[in-house]
């Protein structure tokens, strides 16, 4: 069973990647031939979302190599530039280096990543889906959905597992500025497998938690240190200030290439600074003047003592059994792990 949604996929020697820069409106298909495409297409957000970014990684490193006059570690380094906090991206790029310096195919090693994080994924979706039986109405910010992922999302991947086990889900979803990846594409996809969902602007979850309306948040993540600190969008963190306040659980859910084993906490996770433009217009219009400054953080830092469980591929961990969680499956994945 696939979702209804999927991300990017390979065919006929190229990528092909939903221009996530075109919805809602538009179904616009990018097919990337060269790896400075892939790169581009990173860089601009066409293709997004930490595990989806790994994926898109290793299939720009297959380009690489069928393109010439890259060198394995070449084509990483170029590839590793573009956006620097998912570190699922890192360990795309770096799943499909090593197997191309050792002489393996780096197609093979690209499709088995890609069907490593959808198996992942799908995993949890099953692993979460108990939590939301309890806690049916869920805030959820950014997309950390099958855009992000290829299929399945994390965050939404209880929420779809929930809902074919017949929980009554209702899904908050935070618009998401700057660029309104919960607006735009969070929307999109539940809109499409009707889910039942209200989009609201960022600064209104604190009014439907303290009317009591939302029972747990979940969001996904893009870095996750040893000890549970939690780097996802800006305003994940003041969310789970809010779910704190008000006494809900705040949920993380990722896939193990989201865990940062070299990371002792979220202190020294670099947070990608995007550019001003992006707070600056919309849809063509200027919404601030020229002569102010603006600051633009694509993503913050939730310490762990504010998350309640991270929903994992091998089930649900609080944040002080996470560290042990990773190593027990650094130890079962093997020399290559997610
Ligand atoms: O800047 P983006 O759109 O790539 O940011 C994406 C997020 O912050 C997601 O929440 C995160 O990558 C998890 S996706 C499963």
């Amino acid at each position: 069973m696939a979702t209804a949604v999927r991300a990017l996929w390979w065919r006929g020697g190229a990528l092909h990647l939903v221009d996530q820069r075109a919805l809602p409106g538009r179904i616009r298909i990018l097919r990337l031939r060269r790896v400075q495409p892939v790169a581009a297409a990173i860089r601009s957000l066409a293709v997004r979302g930490a595990p989806a970014l790994g994926v898109a990684g290793a299939y720009g490193m297959v380009l690489a190599a069928a393109e010439g006059g890259y060198t394995p570690a070449r084509a990483a380094r170029f590839l590793a530039a573009t956006r620097p906090t998912a570190r699922d991206l890192f360990v795309g790029i770096e799943r499909v280096r090593a197997a191309w310096a050792a002489g393996a195919d780096p197609l093979a090693a690209a499709e088995a990543y890609r069907a490593e994080v959808v198996a992942e994924c799908r995993a949890i979706g099953v692993a979460g889906a108990g939590l939301l039986a309890r806690a049916p109405r869920v805030l959820t910010h950014c997309n950390a959905g099958a855009l992000a992922t290829v299929e399945w999302g994390t965050a939404l991947a209880p929420i779809r597992a929930a809902r074919e086990a017949g929980t009554p889900v209702f899904v908050w979803v935070d618009e998401t500025r700057p660029l309104l990846q919960g607006g735009r594409l969070t929307a999109w996809e539940l809109a499409r497998e009707g889910i039942p969902h209200a989009v609201i602007a960022d600064n209104a979850a604190g009014h439907f938690l303290q009317r009591g309306e939302v029972d747990c948040v979940l969001v996904g993540a893009d870095r996750i240190a040893r000890n549970g600190d939690v780097a996802n969008k800006i305003g994940t963190y003041e969310k789970a200030v809010l779910a704190r306040a008000h006494r809900r659980p705040f949920y993380v859910a990722a896939p193990w290439s989201t865990f940062d084993p070299d990371r002792s906490d979220g202190s020294g996770i670099v947070i990608e600074e995007r550019d001003g433009a992006e707070l600056r217009r919309l849809g063509g219009r200027r919404l601030v003047p020229d002569a102010s400054a603006v600051r633009n953080p694509a993503f913050d830092v939730t310490p762990a003592r504010l998350v309640t469980a991270f929903v994992t591929p091998d089930g649900v961990v609080p944040p002080g059994r996470i560290a042990g969680a990773l190593r027990r499956h650094r130890r079962r994945a093997g020399p290559t792990p997610i």
